[in-house]
Parts: C-alpha cells; structure tokens; sequence
C-alpha cells in the first residue's frame, strides 16, 4: 500500500464516535480527519474532542460523499444508529465505485445489520467497493479477554486438554437513546443489542489462539426472551417520556432480557457449550461485562466491574450524576467501582490498533464482515428459537429472510397471558 499514516473518518459522533476517538490515544499511525453527523452539533463538539485530544485535525463534512472525495480520507469508521446500516454503506460504495475518492478500507459498529439479509447486504457492498472491512466487535479486543484467553490456552489447554464451556453476560440498566429500545428501528431488544457481544465473545474465547472460526461448527440454538421491568405500568410511562410520547412498552414492547445457549462442535466432533445471557434490566454500580471460560483442570473468569479500584462517598456527597466512574453508572454514592481505563478494558483501543494496522499492511482484518454475518445469523436464529419455544437445528432454513417478530412491531409477551 506504501501509506505511513491512515486517514480516519467518522460516520457519526454520538455515544460510541466518542468512546472510539478517546481510544485514540493509544492507535499508532493514525489520525482523525474527518467526521460526518447528521447533528451540526454533535459534529462540532466531536470534532472539538478529536482537537482536544490532540489525535487528529478533522474536518467536518456535509456528506459522506464528500468526506470520501478528501484526499486525507483513507478509511471510514461507521457508528451511526442501526437503522442506517444501509443507506450509509451504500453511499460509501457508491462513491467509491464512481471514482469521487478512493479508501482502503470501512470499519462498521455491531450489529452489521438489523437481519441476516441486511449483513450480507453489508459485505456484498464492501466487496463491490473492494474495499478492506472490520466488524468493530470491541470485546475480543479488551486487554482481560485477550490476556486471560492467551494464558488458558497456553497452559491450560496445552496440558489437559482444550475449553469446553464459555459463558458471557452483558448487563446495565437500559440504552440511553429511544432508538434502541423500539424494535423496528434498532432491529429487536436487548437480544439484537447486547448479545451481539456476548456470542462472538464467547465463540473467540473457545476458539484455538490462530485458528479461523471455522473450527468450531454451530449445530443448535436454544434462546428465550422476557420483557421482565419494562413492561410495568411505572417503566412504560418513563419510556414514554424519555421518546415523547413514541415508545409504547404496553403494546410494542422489545425484549429486556435474554439467554441463549448455543451447541459447537469442534473439528474431532467434540461437543462445546456456548451460554450467554443479556439485560437491560441490571441495576447495579453500571455496565457489567462477565465472561468463563472452563476445561477439563481449568476456569478463567472476568467481571469488568472487578477490574480497577473502588472508591466510597458518603451521605454527605451531593454531586452531580455522571458517566465518569464507569459506562451507564446508576449511582455516585456509597462504594463505588472505577474503570480506570474504559476503552482498554472493554477492547477499543486494541480493536482499533487491529483495524489500523491491518488497512495499512493491505490485509483483511481478523474480525470482518463474515464474522458479523455469522453473529447475525446465531443472533437470528435465537430468536427463532425463542419465538417457537424450542431448540432449533443451525442453520435454519429460512434464515435469510427472517425478521423477528418483535423487529415487526409484532410481540407482546403479556398477550398470551
Ligand atoms: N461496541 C459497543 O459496545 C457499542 C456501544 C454503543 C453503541 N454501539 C453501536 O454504535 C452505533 C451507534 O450507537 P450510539 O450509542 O453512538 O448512538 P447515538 O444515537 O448516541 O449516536 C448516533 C450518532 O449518529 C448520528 N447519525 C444518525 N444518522 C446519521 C446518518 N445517517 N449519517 C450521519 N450521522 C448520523 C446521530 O446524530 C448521532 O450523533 C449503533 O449501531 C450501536 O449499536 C456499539
């Protein structure tokens, strides 16, 4: 490729945007020049943060077009809301594909699409494009997962004998724009959400260190969904607020708790075990990260509210609310735990560093596209699953065209009763 440096540019500054560009700090070979909001704002004030954090000199463009046509563009960076996926993607493709700029590569946040048909809509866009592409799936990347799989596996497996259970949760107290809670717009509840993370992190750490995913062959999916707080009459009223009067929790309600349990086999036709379980319904310190792995003379455990120092305020200690002790923090009393380093801990500077990287050696990220279509897929077919009160046999057959229910505006667990 012979480029140095990477040009970045991001499609959408909102709550993630910033999570990524404060992780910059620790991304080599890379700069940040460029961003694109649909909120004039929230461009400025990302813009603002890049300068401030000295990792970049970006500027803000009225298009996605035009921040592709800039020389100082070589890759763009996707964080806007779900039910973008499409249109943004296509604007890339078609940019480059007429020639108004070139890019080496696009990076796009979980989940790759809404359904199995919009993710394999996103890698067929990409490929069209010859564009590189990384799944921005931030977990694999955090320094606990990595370090803690890289030990277990060296020691633990190579001497009795590889892990056969994984299990991961990810768990706070509700996301914190409307979007995500309306099922059409966000592509389903929490289960779209959140166990995006929990399945390929779990999947990652069972996976041999080097060896492709496919190593382990999914064969059954097991999953139930519940709408278990806000569905009360108390919560409904509060989403009502918080969306003007748009989310309807009594009739359109999205899943605020889910679990699933999915059946591997690895290449000698050993069973593995992947249980994964999500909610927005977790009111403790703020976000919980969990993650087991388990063989035959070995565990490994991680809790990211374990991971950093505590600190104690009493009474006495009248402050404002804030995100500053961790992400979605419920409380700012009392003992309190502290990330101390968020975007390590949860995987985006490594992510970041990865995609990097590898746009700028010409290869193919290790996380891509494939993976997300592959995340999608499970992620569907635990719906199924959850929708039909059974195990169902991977891959179901009518995968590619499958909508959730609650994706359609169409479930609402308290009609059955
Ligand atoms: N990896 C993670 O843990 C994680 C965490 C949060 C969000 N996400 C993902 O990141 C994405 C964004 O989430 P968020 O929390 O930042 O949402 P958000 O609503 O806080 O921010 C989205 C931003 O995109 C902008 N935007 C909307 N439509 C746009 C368009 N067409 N073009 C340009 N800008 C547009 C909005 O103005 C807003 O600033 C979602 O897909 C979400 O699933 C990932």
């Amino acid at each position: 490729m012979g480029k140095k440096r990477l040009g970045v540019g991001f499609i959408g500054g909102g709550f993630i945007g910033r999570f990524h560009i404060r992780s910059w700090v620790g991304v080599r070979d890379s700069d940040i020049m460029g961003i694109v909001d649909v909120n004039s704002d929230t461009a400025e004030s990302t813009a603002a943060l890049v300068k401030g954090l000295n990792v970049g000199e970006p500027t803000i463009h009225g298009s996605i077009t035009d921040m592709v046509a800039d020389p100082n563009i070589d890759a763009l960076w996707i964080g806007t809301p779900n039910f973008t996926r499409i249109e943004v993607m296509e604007e890339i493709a078609d940019a480059v594909v007429s020639g108004k700029g070139e890019l080496i590569g696009v990076c796009c946040e979980k989940p790759l699409g809404r359904n199995v048909a919009e993710a394999k809509k996103m890698l067929e866009l990409a490929q069209k494009a010859s564009l590189l592409d990384g799944y921005l799936e931030d977990q694999l990347f955090s320094t606990s997962v990595q370090r803690g799989k890289s030990i277990v596996w060296a020691r633990g497996a190579a001497l009795t004998g590889r892990p056969f259970l994984a299990r991961s949760a990810e768990e706070h107290s509700g996301p914190h724009m409307p979007w995500f809670w309306e099922g059409e717009l966000q592509g389903g509840g929490v289960l779209n959400d959140m166990m995006c993370h929990s399945v390929e992190v779990a999947r990652y750490l069972l996976t041999e260190p080097g060896v492709p995913r496919e190593s382990l062959t999914p064969v059954k999916v097991t999953a139930h969904t519940s709408c278990l707080k806000w569905q009360d009459p108390h919560y409904v009223e509060q989403l009502k607020q918080i969306s003007d009067g748009k989310l309807d929790y009594a009739n359109r309600p999205a899943e605020d708790f889910a679990r699933g349990l999915i059946e591997y086999r690895d290449n000698d036709g050993n069973p593995l075990i992947v249980e994964v379980t999500t909610s927005w319904c977790f009111v403790g310190a703020g976000l919980r990260l969990s993650m087991e792995l388990l063989g035959p003379e070995y565990s490994m455990s991680i809790n990211s509210l374990d991971a950093g120092p505590k600190v104690f305020f009493s009474r006495n200690v009248h402050g404002e609310t804030g995100e500053d002790l961790v992400e979605k923090q419920n409380a700012e009393m009392g003992l309190m735990p502290v990330i101390a380093d968020e975007e390590g801990e949860y995987g985006y500077t490594g992510e970041n560093r990865h995609m990097v990287e590898a746009f700028l050696a010409g290869n193919r990220p290790d996380e891509n596209f494939s993976d997300g279509v592959n995340v999608t897929e499970l992620l569907m077919t635990a719906y199924m699953s959850a929708e039909q009160g059974r195990s169902v046999e991977f891959p179901p057959s009518d995968l590619d065209t499958f909508i959730p229910a609650v994706a359609q505006g169409k479930w609402n667990p308290k009609e059955k009763n």
